[in-house]
């Protein structure tokens, strides 16, 4: 048997490498290609594709196809769904190759493209965000200096006020300078600095659920699906809360109180976050069966004042992706009418 993986060390390739003999039966695959189907080497071997996908894989007969063609093929971002229901969007190159004599072998190579790697990849994108960050700063540090002394004359003021009908106004200046402060805290996001400790995510994501069914009055339900095995890890704790939380309660905002939102979380192994490789990977999602994304948002989604909702400020998921970021993790984002996930990915440094 050829052993693809050991005999040209593709064993370290981000790319998933799969070779199939003229019967699409696995031959050999590398570790990414393992990741990928969610099977081990021994298991996969001698087993057809086919087993470890999901039925939904539209591309799927293009491999008989490249095959009995004997010419390579290239489909980019197509989804791909393990039979676990796993989805990734994978660019896919189909290139046969010649075996023993008279038959053919296919090589088939999966690599994850997501969207948020491909605006990571696109520099002046994240050019413009850094400058436009610093001038948020810039206009929110100066934006709250006065706020102190605005509140303050307005409380000395209510004092002064003989009719307490008038106090009305004075109570409205409070209310707004309060909103505005909540707004330029945000617009500073968060700290720069994490305070990291061992981390148990899942009492993180039982403070978030607990947090908004509270503030639903028990409207909504958040249903839980839980990888018991996952390790506790460094983190900032209080940093994820806000992470969580902003998902979450942009998941109630889609679906509304009659809607289902579900955490998961997963470990992956051997995984591969913005262009780094880690041994363990968790895998928080934030799934829901709202209306999903609008289509014109989705690809500037996590950039700051990009919003959808009328009361919005578009912070939210910018703050999250710094927080994401900061534990060297990122957040990613699949979305279709009735089930739209966000998954939160965080290295586990244990
Ligand atoms: N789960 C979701 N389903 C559908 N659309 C979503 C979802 N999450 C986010 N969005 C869209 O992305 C936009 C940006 O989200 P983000 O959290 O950054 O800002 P916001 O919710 O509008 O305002 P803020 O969170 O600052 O109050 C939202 O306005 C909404 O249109
Ligand atoms: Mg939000």
């Amino acid at each position: 048997m050829v052993n693809i993986a050991a005999d040209y060390n593709l064993e370290l390739l981000a790319t998933g490498v799969v070779l199939l003999d003229a019967d699409l039966q696995i031959r050999a695959l590398n570790l990414s290609a393992e990741n990928l189907l969610e099977v081990s080497a021994s298991r996969a071997i001698g087993s057809q594709l086919e087993e470890f996908l999901d039925e939904s894989n539209e591309w799927y007969p293009l491999l008989r196809q490249a095959l009995a063609d004997n010419y390579p093929m290239v489909r980019r971002a197509v989804a791909m769904t393990t039979r676990t229901g796993q989805e990734r969007t994978v660019d896919i190159t189909l290139s046969p190759i010649a075996a023993e004599v008279g038959t053919r072998s296919l090589l088939v190579e999966l690599n994850v493209v997501d969207r948020l790697q491909a605006i990571s990849r696109d520099e002046s994108e994240w050019q413009a965000q850094a400058t436009l960050k610093e001038i948020m700063k810039g206009v929110a540090h100066e934006v709250k200096n006065p706020l102190g002394g605005i509140r303050g004359a307005a409380q000395l003021l209510a004092g002064e006020l003989a009719d307490p009908a008038q106090q009305e106004y004075t109570d409205i200046i409070i209310a707004e300078v309060d909103r505005l402060r909540t707004l330029v805290d945000r617009m500073l996001g968060p700290k720069e600095r994490l305070e990291s400790e061992l981390t148990n995510i899942h009492e993180v994501t039982e403070h978030v659920r607990h947090l908004i069914e509270a503030e639903a009055k028990g409207a909504l339900a958040i249903a839980r699906d839980y990888d018991p095995s996952l390790p506790d890890f460094y983190a900032d704790a209080g940093q994820l809360t806000q992470a969580i939380l902003n998902l979450v309660r942009n998941a109630w905002q889609a679906c509304g109180d009659s809607g289902l939102i579900t955490l998961r979380t997963r470990v992956l192994r051997q995984f591969t976050v913005g262009g780094n490789r880690h041994k363990l990977v968790c895998a928080l999602q934030v799934v829901d069966n709202g209306p999903g994304v609008p289509e014109a948002l989705l690809t500037r989604l996590f950039l700051p004042m990009v919003t959808g909702n009328a009361k919005g400020t578009g912070l939210g998921l910018s703050i999250a992706q710094r927080i994401a970021n900061q534990h060297g993790g990122l957040i990613q984002v699949q979305s279709a009418p009735g089930d739209t996930c966000f998954t939160l990915l965080l290295p586990m440094e244990v």
